[in-house]
């Protein structure tokens, strides 16, 4: 598989899915990072008393735009950016990177698409703080910026242009909508593959609610 191989999946579990999948073909030893979780100070005296706030809890917390508290990579995995970290050097919430070293402190990396593709780069923890409304205390996360990103939702993938995409549908319930989206991220025929599985898991060929042509056409 090509490195800049993307493959589109419907929804989060999917992509936590291929991710995983894929990272487990790849040899080496894998590495956990665990962030520092802590409440914000400007909450930590709130009527909401601190005790609450125990690391079991924070460390649970997922939100949209955070990296998980545990972060496991292996040298050679394609990660993704999810802050911008120096926008005159193309690391910007996005950039796709290659992962090359995987050090205690520092994990270093090359940049895979925008403005500096080939620039080798070392990224420290960050403090990392959600910007989901529904949270209804702030807390920090220090850990480092990256997700896997073999894989990511079809939603996200949108304004992005591809060259090599796969496309994963575990189940046929689609909306055309969504796999038009899904299929013109990628500009010639020749850089798409479909898998699709019916209810039981298995390959199909085609999938309901899907007129192909007139997706192909567009193309
Ligand atoms: C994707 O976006 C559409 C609207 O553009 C929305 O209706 C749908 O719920 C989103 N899907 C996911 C999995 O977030
Ligand atoms: C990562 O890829 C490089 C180049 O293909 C290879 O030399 C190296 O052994 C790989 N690392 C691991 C841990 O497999
Ligand atoms: C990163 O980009 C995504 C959309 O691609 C956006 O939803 C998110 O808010 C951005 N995060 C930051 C911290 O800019």
């Amino acid at each position: 598989m090509g490195r800049l191989m993307l493959i589109l999946a419907p929804t989060l579990d999917s992509v936590q899915e291929v991710n995983e999948y894929i990272m487990s073909q790849i040899p080496g030893e894998e590495k956990e990072y665990c962030s520092a979780d802590s409440v914000c100070k400007s909450d930590r005296d709130s009527d909401v008393t601190g005790e609450w706030f125990t690391a079991e809890f924070l460390n649970e917390i997922k939100c949209s735009g955070l990296p998980n508290h545990k972060l496991r990579l292996k040298e050679n995995v394609s990660v993704m950016l999810m802050r911008n970290i120096d926008q005159a050097r193309g690391l910007c919430n996005g950039t796709r990177l290659l992962v090359n070293y995987l050090g205690k402190s520092i994990i270093g990396a090359t940049v895979l698409t925008g403005t500096n593709i080939g620039d080798k780069i070392v990224l420290s923890r960050k403090n990392l703080i959600p910007t989901d409304p529904g949270l209804p205390f702030k807390f920090q996360r220090r850990q480092f910026p990256l997700t896997l990103c073999f894989a990511m939702t079809i939603n996200k993938s949108q304004g992005q242009s591809l060259s090599h995409v796969g496309i994963y549908l575990p189940r046929p319930v689609f909306t055309h909508g969504q796999l038009y989206v899904a299929m013109s991220r990628v500009r010639s025929r020749n850089g798409l593959k479909l898998l699709i599985l019916d209810d039981e898991q298995k390959v199909c060929t085609s999938t309901k609610n899907v007129v192909y042509r007139e997706i192909f056409t567009n193309v």
